[in-house]
């Protein structure tokens, strides 16, 4: 999945770290609210539980991690790690869970923890930028323990023609000129070609698969624009 078409991981943490000042204020507008029902849902589908250990890789400005710290409650713990360091600051400056939440700036395809640790793992917008998809799933599948369930949510390219061609338009003319008022063109003209290369649903539970994960479930959610990867480590 290395591509060298593709940005390098310094042009990407370049891009979040630009983004870091909008990014909530974007997210909100362009779905319209829905973002924070399809992060509760990608949450609920990792199944977290009082007093598990939780990890949220790619977190951003920390909504999911919010969440999962909320399940695993305060007898849990939960890590959001990203290589943003802006949109991490954020993530501090936002936590208002009194739970146990540690914020980590490290790479998704190096996680700095060891094998078998984690009880559920989430993953938001985040699959789409890695530079290794394979080597992301890998490091996952490492860090977690056996039985333990991950979810991970991203956009999808519908597989109706008609939704396909809404999603482009939509990037097209509402996503691209909304965040070009905020100074912000290439950071979401990024959007597009990254989805086009972002394997489909069925594509993911392949790599998943392939990762060692036996148990791979991919639900298109949002009438097909936004999926959900559902992964069990044996
Ligand atoms: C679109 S944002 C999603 C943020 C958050 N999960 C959400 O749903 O709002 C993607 C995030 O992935 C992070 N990211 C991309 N590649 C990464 C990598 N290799 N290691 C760590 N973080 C990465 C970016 O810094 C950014 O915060």
């Amino acid at each position: 999945m290395s591509d060298e078409t593709w940005r390098s991981p310094d042009e990407i943490q370049a891009i979040f770290n630009n983004l870091a000042p909008v990014y909530d204020e974007l997210n909100q507008s362009l779905s319209f609210g829905q973002h924070h029902i399809w992060k509760l849902m990608t949450v609920q589908w990792c199944e977290p539980k009082k007093g598990d250990i939780a990890l949220d890789i790619c977190c951003g400005s920390g909504d999911i991690t919010q969440l999962l710290g909320k399940k695993v409650g305060k007898t849990g713990k939960t890590f959001g790690l990203d290589f943003s360091k802006d949109l991490l600051a954020i993530a501090r400056q936002r936590n208002q869970t009194p739970y146990p939440i540690e914020w980590i700036e490290a790479d998704a395809l190096n996680l700095p923890f060891g094998d078998n640790y984690f009880d559920c793992a989430t993953m938001g917008y985040g699959l789409r930028n890695v530079v290794d998809i394979p080597l992301c799933l890998r490091e996952l599948h490492r860090v977690l323990r056996p039985g333990a369930k991950a979810a991970i949510l991203d956009f999808h390219r519908p597989s109706i023609g008609w939704m396909q061609a809404f999603q482009q338009w939509y990037l097209d003319t509402v996503v691209v000129p909304q965040a070009q008022k905020l100074g912000m063109t290439d950071e979401y003209a990024y959007i597009s070609p990254s989805l086009a290369r972002f394997p489909t649903g069925p594509e993911q539970v392949k790599l998943a698969n392939l990762a060692g994960f036996t148990q791979a479930i991919h639900y298109p959610i949002a009438g097909g624009l936004m999926g959900v990867l559902v992964l069990t480590k044996n």
